[in-house]
């Protein structure tokens, strides 16, 4: 297939390339660190029986996890979600696709999006911006049929102001963002879950989300790839100095874990089974890992497989090493939060 060379297509290929080549993770972590699991020296538990299966939109995972959006639109892009889709289907993991936005212009890049014949079993989420939500373009029959297209259950749509306010070519005016959010959700037909993409979800933007009726929120908070950074590598003069703007992931999951009734996803920096375990008990539904699975996947099937399976060893490892043998169970696990986020929870409870 010739490579459509188009803004939206280009500027996809460059992510990939930077992500992948540089060191662009925030400053900041993700504050898991100040998350103490209370351990338990000796729990009868019995690893192989241990049961790390999640129910996300009524679909059961077979771990909680998911291989967060990433790519689509291009050759190299459409190998990389291969592979991705491969070990999705293998360990029962939710799989999202990059944004769709480069198949809407160009219909024909749709099989770098087409990973269903993958996957067949695993829950797929399509992926749209909000820059194409409150852009003139904005079609939503034509974001329906790429949805449908690309065989997903769901969809995400993501909410990058950080990234686009710093990215030389972003959207600047974000205009009837909400309206168009909730048009999406009345009509696309599949649910929709909001996400960040690095820089965090606060409790004032998950409130309104509810209200425009997205079925789960995802994080995607700050302490792993930074937009923003990652918009320097492209000619940002101002990128670098957001690297470190939002909500790490740890303090984004507790301040939406208290005050939303919709399923949260922990994301943003998280890269072991000690963060999830911790993202679990704080009361998400499941974890996302983006940049990490990226870096495996280059280095092929095998390289990811040995990544997803270690991960999910991690989990079963903490889970005994606290004593619980299901995930219905860990909410019951006590735990202590100290440091800089036991602080900003306290300070922020007074201002949300
Ligand atoms: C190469 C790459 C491309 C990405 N493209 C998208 C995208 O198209 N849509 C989206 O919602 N998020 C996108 N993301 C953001 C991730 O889904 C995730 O929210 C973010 O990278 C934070 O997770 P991490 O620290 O595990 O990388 C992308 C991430 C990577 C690494």
């Amino acid at each position: 297939m010739m490579q459509k060379n188009t803004e939206t297509t280009r500027r996809k290929a460059d992510h990939l390339e930077i992500v992948c080549t540089n060191n662009v993770r925030s400053k900041l972590t993700t504050g898991f660190e100040d998350v103490y699991l209370v351990p338990r020296t000796l729990s009868e538990v019995s690893y192989d029986s241990i049961d790390i299966s999640s129910e996300f939109l009524g679909r059961t995972l077979r771990a909680p996890l998911m291989i967060s959006s990433m790519t689509g639109g291009t050759e190299e892009a459409g190998v990389i979600n291969r592979t991705l889709a491969l070990a999705a289907q293998h360990y029962g993991l939710a799989i999202s696709l990059g944004s769709q936005k480069a198949m809407i212009e160009h219909p024909e890049l749709a099989r770098t999006y087409q990973i269903r014949r993958y996957a067949p079993d695993a829950l797929i989420i399509g992926n749209i911006g909000i820059d194409y939500l409150v852009s003139s373009d904005f079609s939503i029959n034509k974001l329906s049929h790429a949805l449908k297209v690309a065989g997903v259950d769901a969809v995400y749509i993501h909410l990058n102001m950080v990234q686009e306010l710093a990215q030389v070519e972003g959207c600047r005016d974000f205009t009837a963002a909400y309206s168009k959010i909730a048009l999406m959700c009345e009509k696309i037909g599949v649910p929709v879950i909001a996400k960040e993409v690095g820089h965090g979800m606060d409790p004032i933007t998950s409130k309104k989300l509810e209200d425009c009726g997205v079925a789960a929120i995802d994080i995607a908070g700050l302490g792993g790839t930074s937009w923003a950074y990652v918009e320097s590598y492209r000619g940002s003069e101002i990128g670098e100095t957001f690297r470190d703007w939002g909500i790490p992931t740890c303090l984004s999951l507790m301040l939406l874990a208290d005050r939303t009734s919709l399923p949260v996803i922990s994301s943003g920096g998280i890269e072991n089974g000690i963060d999830i375990t911790k993202s679990l008990v704080l009361g998400a539904k499941l974890a996302g890992i983006a940049r990490l699975f990226l870096a495996k996947a280059v280095d092929g099937e095998d390289a990811l497989s040995k990544q997803i399976e270690n991960i999910i060893s991690e989990i079963r490892c903490t889970m005994a090493l606290i004593g619980v043998s299901s995930i219905a169970d860990i909410h019951e696990v006590p735990y202590v939060v100290t440091g800089k986020t036991r602080e900003m929870i306290d300070l922020l409870a007074k201002k949300y």
